[in-house]
């Protein structure tokens, strides 16, 4: 059996916390008079938390001073933390264990690649943290997805080379990322929305045991 690098995004792809960041960015857009669609949110996926309040303020057109935003992030991330508070093993996505469990039973390197600096402690909320052989997150990298950097130092911390690393990725940003990084890119999701990915699946009870066999040895 072969080794590879294995990296996985965390938000709508092991938790589904996306609907926790539409809730918080919905208030944050609410209070600067902003309308603020699920449809709008899309496009906030993947993308930094500093990112996302810029793509908000352009939607409505709207000029704040560098300390409101700052205000701003804070009121988001704070709003965001409570929902998180309440997360427990059930808000893992289905056949992620699955595919973990088969992972770290053929000795195949886990690593997290995330834009998210709550990696950590949702890891440990819905009680998966010690499956991570490395975990790089928004707290590890200054460039956000679709920049590679993240994904790049993900397979550097599991000793593989990038063309021996494969990404599990929800977001149009992130497939983007490990595409340029020269990796293996699964999208989950969306075929229509994730169609530069190498291969697509709805979600992880799609991905077959022989799939990932093949991944490793290929
Ligand atoms: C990404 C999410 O994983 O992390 C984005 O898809 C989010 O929606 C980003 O903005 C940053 O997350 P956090 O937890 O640091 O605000
Ligand atoms: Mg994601």
């Amino acid at each position: 059996m072969k080794t590879k690098a294995f990296i996985f995004d965390l938000d709508g792809v092991i938790v589904d916390t996306a609907k926790y960041h539409f809730l918080a960015w919905q208030n944050v857009a609410k209070s600067l008079g902003i309308n603020f669609t699920h449809e709008d949110n899309e496009q906030l996926k993947g993308v930094s938390r500093v990112q996302s309040l810029e793509l908000i303020l352009a939607l409505g057109n709207v000029q704040i001073t560098d300390e409101q935003k700052q205000e701003y992030l804070l009121k988001k991330n704070e709003e965001y933390l409570t929902y998180i508070d309440k997360m427990d093993e059930s808000e893992i996505l289905p056949g992620v264990m699955d595919v973990l469990n088969f992972l770290k039973e053929n000795k195949q390197p886990i690593i997290l690649g995330s834009a998210s600096k709550n990696a950590r402690p949702i890891l440990e909320k819905v009680n998966i943290l010690h499956y991570f052989d490395d975990i790089v997150d928004g707290n590890d990298v200054s460039n956000a997805k679709p920049d590679p950097e993240v994904f790049l130092v993900g397979a550097k911390k599991a000793n593989q080379t990038a063309t021996n690393s494969i990404v599990f990725e929800d977001s149009v940003a992130g497939i983007q990322a490990a595409n340029s990084a020269g990796m293996t890119s699964v999208g989950i999701g969306e075929k229509t929305v994730l169609n530069e990915a190498d291969y697509n699946f709805n979600d992880f009870t799609e991905i077959s045991k022989d799939f990932l066999l093949k991944l490793i040895n290929q």
